[in-house]
């Protein structure tokens, strides 16, 4: 495992009593990268945060962190980490300002060098005007950020972020994207995990999905589109006597076999737009009426659930977010 790399695991196990959290986990984050760790609730993704971050030791396998054995160095691995994690650290009573010094004080750094990276990460993170009021009348976008922002406070190399816009309105969820883009701009090694495929996409150069504590695929969002098979082409019939022949003149076009959804036909689709004239001549040939035709690149929904056979579906629930979240049925 080489020391370039900011995290290196392999062959992680985490059993807790008859749970198999980790079976397995080989994971690598180069320096200066940012790598995603996709997956749905139970997946294993804050076992893997908690382990790498010293607090939770593996049951199997190896993990360094900056070249550190996180089992044997924790000290070393602590000093060059900061964590935010899925739940929120700061002190409810205390002021934003009051917090960061606290944070501060926990990595033993000067009062002065704390006061100065204090109102520096205030005003990085637009929490200026809020600093002197205690934490407890913050939204909850606000939280997060100072979260964020105690986790930088001794400018960590590493960062370790769990879940960092889990139930953030979609506003807020923007904003904590555009903090985190420009982290990383700035040269901080990421990795963060999420459910939601979109916030994969948009912050994380390679994504590692995982699932049931397995590494099931890894690769760029292209990569992983690529894998299941490039394009797909969608035809919406007008009535439902119509699927079966457009299911037929589909299948006579496409590359696989298609899948129907209530009106829509789907099917896996290779030969970029010429595929969608022959499908046009096809669905003309067998008098299929059609309400919308279309050739789409596959979205990281189709990449997990062809990957695991269930599905990636968009957030039903009360949860105040826009954002798509990964789901087992
Ligand atoms: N302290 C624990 N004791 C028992 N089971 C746990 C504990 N922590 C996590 N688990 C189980 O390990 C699995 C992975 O959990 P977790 O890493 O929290 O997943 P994720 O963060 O992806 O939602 C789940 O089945 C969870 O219930
Ligand atoms: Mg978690």
């Amino acid at each position: 495992m080489s020391s370039e790399n900011a995290v290196a695991t392999e062959g992680l196990v985490k059993d807790f009593g008859s749970v198999k959290a980790l079976d397995g986990v080989d994971l690598v984050v180069p320096m200066g990268s940012v790598v995603g760790l996709l997956g749905p609730n139970g997946a294993g993704k804050t076992t893997i945060v908690r382990i790498l971050s010293t607090l939770l030791k593996p049951t199997a396998g190896r993990a360094l962190v900056a070249g550190f054995d996180v089992v044997k160095q924790p000290d070393e691995v602590r000093r060059t980490i900061g964590l935010t994690g899925q739940y929120s650290a700061v002190d409810e009573y205390l002021t934003g300002r009051e917090n960061l010094r606290m944070f501060g004080d926990l990595y033993h750094l000067k009062p002065s060098f704390v006061r100065e990276r204090a109102d520096e990460l205030l005003a990085e993170f637009d929490l200026t005007d809020a600093a002197d009021r205690p934490v407890r009348t913050y939204s909850g976008g606000m939280r997060r950020r100072l979260d964020l922002a105690a986790s930088l406070i001794a400018r960590p190399e590493i960062l370790f972020l769990d879940e960092p816009t889990t139930g953030l309105d979609p506003r807020s969820r923007q904003g904590m994207w555009s903090v985190i883009k420009a982290l990383v701009a700035s040269g901080t090694t990421v990795l963060l995990t999420t459910q939601y495929l979109e916030e994969a996409d948009q912050l994380a150069r390679e994504i590692v999905v995982i699932d049931h504590g397995r590494v099931i695929a890894q690769g760029t969002a292209d990569q992983l589109k690529d894998q299941i098979g490039g394009d797909r082409i969608e035809v919406t019939v007008t009535e439902p006597s119509m699927v079966q022949a457009a299911v037929q003149a589909i299948a006579a076009v496409g590359a696989g076999t298609p899948s129907v959804e209530d009106l829509r036909i789907s099917a896996p689709a290779s030969g970029g737009s010429t595929v969608l004239v022959e499908a046009v001549r096809a669905l003309d040939a067998a008098s299929v009426e059609i309400a919308d035709l279309t050739l789409r690149r596959p979205t990281l929904d189709d990449v997990f659930m062809s990957l695991t056979g269930h599905s990636a579906e968009s957030d039903s629930g009360p949860a105040p977010t826009s954002g798509r979240r990964v789901r087992r049925r």
